[in-house]
């Protein structure tokens, strides 16, 4: 019997409920593919300026790369003016994703200011007007990834909802926040539950999921088809397949760190590979770098073979991070 899709996007099926949220910084090749093998079930890129993607088409490139099997790969793009976003759309649809997904959520200043991120959330009609243009245009699906709404007094996630629904959106992803609120306070998985209810497309509920356990409360509490999860994913990327990070034994820590590194080499090339590949490097290492001497070093190392070195000597007779927790009490 083939499994049962979780859910649909336009007309492609999605198997599974778990996806690793678009992070700017985070969710490029290496580190989404490593989270689709682990269990993601779609592969959102990190946001690409829309009028980039026309004006300097080289320098935004690696955002929208990916590989055959990450597929479903859905890109997202931001921008503020209707005719662009579709331009762009349009041009990145050569490129073979699953769907394009609008970035409604991004709380920074200067991109809010200009009307992008939520910012839109703010001009009800644009919105409509993007996604009624998008999905004219397009062949391939239209999503948005929203929050709550600008603040406290104006949250307007149920119209927003029904707007990109009625002008052809054919899934949400709902931040439980509000812009006003950036990063901080709890999510409010309600205000998820009350998407969920206003529409009939899938809705992906995020904000706060950091255990295996909270997928299935999330999903529990807001009837949501899927969960994202960001952050929680770079601390533990095989939150994927429903695994807390604290069972993980640093055998397959290892095998995921030397799999994510080597993509990370063959992407950017080994100096900048390495650079970036640090700040992964900290969170799979993290419960054993507790000797600051020699954190240091592996986020110093100036070679991957230094690092890989030093991060062996780190894993190898390292008892796993549950069998540390206990014997710190
Ligand atoms: C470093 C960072 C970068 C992010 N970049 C994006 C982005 O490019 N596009 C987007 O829609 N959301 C972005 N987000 C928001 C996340 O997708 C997600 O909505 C948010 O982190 C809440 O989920 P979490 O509690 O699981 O982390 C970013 C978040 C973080 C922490």
């Amino acid at each position: 019997m083939p499994p049962e899709p979780a859910f649909y996007l336009g007309a492609a099926a999605v198997y599974g409920d778990v996806v690793l949220a678009p992070m700017d910084g985070y969710s490029d090749l290496p580190f989404r593919s490593v989270c689709r093998e682990l269990g993601s079930a779609i592969s959102y890129t990190e946001f690409i300026h829309a009028p980039d993607v026309l004006q300097r088409p080289a320098r935004v490139r690696p955002r929208w790369q990916y590989l055959p099997w990450e597929q479903p790969v859905v890109f997202q793009i931001y921008g503020s003016t209707p005719q662009i976003l579709l331009e762009a759309a349009l041009r990145l649809q050569e490129h073979g994703p699953a769907a394009i997904d609008i970035n409604m959520g991004c709380p920074d200043g200067h991109i809010v200011r200009r009307g992008a991120g939520a910012g839109l959330l703010r001009t009800p009609l644009k919105v409509a007007r993007i996604f009624r243009l998008l999905s004219r245009h397009l062949e391939v699906p239209v999503t948005a990834k929203i929050r709550l709404g600008l603040d406290d007094a104006c949250r307007n996630h149920r119209l927003i909802a029904r707007i990109v629904e009625e002008n052809g959106g054919a899934l949400l992803a709902v931040h439980g926040r509000t812009r006003a609120q950036g990063y901080k306070g709890q999510a409010d998985w309600d205000a998820i539950a009350e998407v969920v209810q206003s529409v009939r497309i899938p809705v992906l509920g995020n904000g706060d999921v950091h255990t295996p356990d909270d997928i299935a409360r999330m999903k529990a509490r807001t009837g949501a088809a899927g969960v994202m999860i960001g952050r929680a994913a770079i601390r533990n990327p095989w939150i994927f397949a429903r695994r807390r990070r604290e069972d993980i034994p640093p055998a397959e820590v290892w095998a995921v760190l030397q799999k994510h590194l080597a993509r990370s080499l063959d992407f950017y090339g080994p100096e900048r590979g390495l650079v970036l590949f640090r700040k992964y490097a900290a969170q799979y290492l993290a419960p054993w770098l507790g000797d600051r001497a020699r954190r240091r070093a592996l986020l110093t190392a100036p070679t991957p073979e230094a690092f890989l070195r030093l991060a062996r000597e780190t894993l190898t007779g390292a008892r796993s991070p549950a069998a540390i927790a206990k014997s710190s009490f």
